[in-house]
């Protein structure tokens, strides 16, 4: 079994999809592993490092031909002549996330070449799937991140400090979503010493947001009844839900000095619950961070990949937050794909024996024997 793993070329993108630990255990299962030239450079990763862990390393991708598993971050880059995905032969696998959403033209060109399209970020929220799970892994260290991101914009310090000169008062930290990201914001934030509040629309994220020592503050409604999804996911709520929202978030954000901004709704863009009037009304100095700034932002002045400063209210919108934590970011995905690869493994014969009405795969398959098979992306979804 042929596995390439080749460089990220997308802009903003320094994660790997494979590491040398991955690697020595892919070849424990009987994969030959090519990893490209150069991979893992911008997550600190040397091509020797590969080399040592049982992979042969190579300069030119198009010298490949018949992988039977091409593992990427994201969607493989064909253009300009490179074509990753050309490596794969007819029905391998081409697993990564690959954000058949944002991108559906790619899904149709997945079935035409005849391979095997698998996209992570639909895996369902069970536990067997848990230790795949790469936006659990991901968004945990983007809440992470976002924390220290704010501290180093804020121009104050964190936790309290009482010193000869004076008392420096704990900054006031308000987390807008408190799914995996937003709790690990919590956790980190609480870490530093800021006293913290967040918000969800799912009534249940309130005894988690609870039990990390931050005071859960939502609107109360009937409709909040029904913001979880089947698969633990937040709906879109209505515009008079979301009007009562942004008054909310306005009067808690007057008192605060930093937001973290993670609220998501899968498939659709990013609630807005922090408006133009709501920034103008927050202190000078305090910092927002929007994690959501790449599905359209939870701050409506976020500026993608830029912070803004408007009336010295510091807009934090930098992309793909986890890569800018490239080495633990890839260490985690890699052994989230390693754990989605390994039970499509036959240990005897060393070859892929897939069992596609496996809930996991019957929820990730984009594409299949020239087809789109996916249900939300075939056409044939209700
Ligand atoms: P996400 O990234 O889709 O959204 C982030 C958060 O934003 C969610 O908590 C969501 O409720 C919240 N949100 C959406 N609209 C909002 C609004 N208008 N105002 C405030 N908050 C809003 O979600 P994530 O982080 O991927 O987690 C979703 C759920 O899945 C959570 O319940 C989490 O605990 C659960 N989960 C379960 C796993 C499992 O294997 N059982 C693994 C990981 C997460």
């Amino acid at each position: 079994m042929k596995v390439l793993v080749v460089k990220e070329t997308r802009a903003h993108e320094k994660r790997v999809a494979a590491t040398p630990d991955t690697v020595k255990k892919l070849v424990a299962l009987g994969c030959v592993v090519a990893v490209e030239t150069g991979a893992g450079a911008s997550a600190n990763i040397s091509d020797d490092s590969y080399r040592e862990s049982g992979a042969e390393v190579v300069a030119d991708i198009a010298a490949v031909s018949n992988a039977d598993v091409l593992l990427k971050v994201q969607a493989p880059d064909d253009r300009d002549g490179r074509n990753e995905s050309a490596c794969l032969k007819k029905g391998g696998l081409l697993i990564g996330m690959l954000a058949p959403s944002s991108e559906p033209d790619r899904v149709k060109a997945y079935a035409d070449r005849g391979i095997v399209a698998i996209s992570l970020e639909l895996l369902p929220r069970i536990t067997r799937a848990q230790s795949m799970d790469v936006l659990s892994s991901q968004s945990n260290l983007a809440g992470y991140k976002a924390v220290l991101d704010a501290a180093s914009v804020y121009g104050r310090a964190m936790p309290m400090m009482m010193t000869a000169a004076g008392t420096v008062a704990p900054a006031k930290v308000f987390v807008l979503g408190a799914g995996v990201a937003g709790l690990q914001a919590i956790a980190t934030a609480r870490r530093l010493g800021a006293v913290v509040s967040a918000t969800d629309v799912r009534p249940v994220a309130k005894e988690q947001v609870e039990s990390l020592g931050a005071k859960f503050v939502m609107v109360e409604s009937p409709e909040a009844e029904n913001a979880e999804t089947e698969g633990g996911y937040a709906r879109e709520m209505s515009a008079e839900y979301q009007q009562r929202q942004q008054d909310l978030v306005r009067a808690t954000l007057e008192k605060s000095d930093i937001a973290i901004c993670t609220a998501l709704i899968p498939g659709r863009r990013a609630p807005t619950l922090i408006n133009a009037e709501t920034v103008r009304g927050m202190k000078p100095g305090a910092v927002i961070v929007d994690l959501a700034v790449e599905q359209g932002g939870n701050c409506e002045l976020s500026v993608p990949g830029e912070v803004a400063d408007v009336g010295g209210v510091k807009i934090v919108g930098y992309f793909n937050v986890p890569s800018r934590l490239a080495t633990d970011a890839s260490a985690l995905y890699a052994k989230n794909l390693l754990n989605f690869l390994t039970p499509l493994i036959d240990q005897e014969s060393k070859s892929l024996n897939i069992d596609w009405d496996d809930e996991i795969l019957q929820a990730t398959v984009l594409t299949r024997d020239g087809q789109v098979v996916h249900p939300a992306f075939s056409g044939k979804a209700s």
